[in-house]
């Protein structure tokens, strides 16, 4: 169920009869860089048009309650003590960050408040950061605390390593909220700054396909990769005590010592390493316009992820092979964190829609499975809805 603010606005007046303040939260797409943010290293996200809304007002008494329009289910808070639940599995998001508004001193009033959006689950797309983010915006909008943009990214981040149990990097929190419209982001994840890379595609425009796939081990397997990561950080540092972390190591220094790397740590450590200096290259690539040069280096991480870093699946795999063969595409690769959602395509927009169908009968002819295609537009990070845009849908 696709919803738009004015749905969100709409059951919230239902529900609580009440005029609320309305924020949008974009989830993102990453066009370079994957796995490299906990690594200290480079990405490219940005926010885009598959959004959650949030509406909230005080309440009328000292309850508060979140009303999730998908599960079309309430939950009262205990603001006093939020607690990670084990039902409904939702509010954990957002109990963790009620949580971290108390560790951090942020006085919170009893509320009331609805949410839902179209960001797709499960796609890659980071509904769970754009949740966090906004619900994290809306309580500092709705309770005057005027949170600076950072504080809210990281609270969101714990929430995810605390209250969901993946211990995420920063780049998903950061593109919802920092997003800016027609731009890329160019994030070192070390010192957290970042510029914006105008996302001039001219005739070419970003397709995303959704294998409609998410295989279980997302999560374990993420962790997995964290701590590989650290491992050979680890074995290095003895050698070269300025390695703090993977963006430190060269693939010289990962070659020379390549026999004392226990199971798969140095192939995961290889590719991590190529992946930062690809994001430099790339990042040059989109700057001068060469788009041809830029996709390839999409395919490049593509192969990087599926065989060194194995996040892959066999879905994505046949999805960017495919892709490979149309003559429209320049480049085309998994995106997030793996095991199943999109692969982000770079498509010459006149052959875009030929594309998404020929893409759609191949994949239902090879795995039974109906494919989603979302055509994305680039957007501001996380906001208060514009009143336009409320006119606009009503
Ligand atoms: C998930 C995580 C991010 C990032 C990507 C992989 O989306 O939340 O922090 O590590 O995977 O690039």
């Amino acid at each position: 169920m696709d919803l738009r603010p004015s749905d969100v606005q709409s059951r919230f007046k239902e529900i609580f009869n009440r005029e609320p303040l309305l924020i949008r939260s974009p989830g993102r797409i990453n066009l370079i860089g994957e796995h490299t943010d906990y690594n200290d290293g480079f990405v490219m996200p940005a926010a885009v048009d598959k959004e959650i809304y949030f509406a909230i007002s005080g309440s009328s008494d000292e309850r508060s309650v979140i009303y999730s329009v998908k599960y079309n289910e309430r939950f009262e808070v205990d603001l006093e003590n939020p607690k990670p639940v084990d039902h409904p599995k939702w509010v954990n998001f957002l109990l963790g960050v009620l949580f971290q508004f108390k560790e951090n001193g942020y006085p919170v009033k009893p509320f009331y408040c609805v949410f839902g959006g179209n960001v797709p689950l499960g796609a890659g797309m980071s509904s769970s950061a754009a949740m966090e983010c906004g619900f994290a915006f809306a309580l500092s909008e709705y309770n005057l605390l005027n949170i600076p943009r950072l504080k809210i990214i990281t609270m969101a981040q714990w929430a995810e390593h605390h209250y969901v149990g993946v211990k995420c990097g920063i780049m998903d929190q950061f593109a919802s909220v920092m997003g800016k419209e027609g731009h890329a982001i160019v994030l070192d994840c070390r010192s957290l700054t970042h510029r914006y890379a105008p996302l001039d595609l001219s005739e070419y425009g970003i397709v995303l396909c959704d294998t409609k796939v998410k295989h279980s081990l997302v999560d374990s397997e993420y962790n997995t990769r964290r701590k590989e990561c650290e491992s050979g950080v680890r074995l290095l540092h003895p050698f070269y005590p300025q390695v703090k972390s993977l963006r430190d190591v060269s693939p010289e220094m990962l070659g020379k010592h390549r026999r004392e790397f226990p199971g798969k740590v140095y192939q995961r450590c290889l590719y991590v390493v190529q992946e930062i200096l690809r994001v430099q290259e790339a990042s040059r690539d989109l700057d001068q316009g060469n788009l041809k040069a830029f996709g390839q280096k999409m395919f490049q991480t593509h192969d990087g992820l599926s065989q060194l870093y194995e996040v892959s699946c066999k879905e994505l795999d046949f999805l960017v092979a495919e892709a490979k063969k149309d003559q429209g595409v320049l480049g085309s690769r998994m995106m997030g964190g793996g095991f199943g959602g999109c692969t982000i395509n770079l498509v010459r927009n006149d052959l875009a829609d030929s594309f998404i169908s020929e893409m759609r009968a191949k994949y239902l002819e090879a795995f039974s499975i109906e494919m989603a295609a979302y055509r994305v537009k680039v957007v501001q990070g996380t906001s208060r809805v514009p009143d336009e845009e409320l006119t606009f849908w009503t």
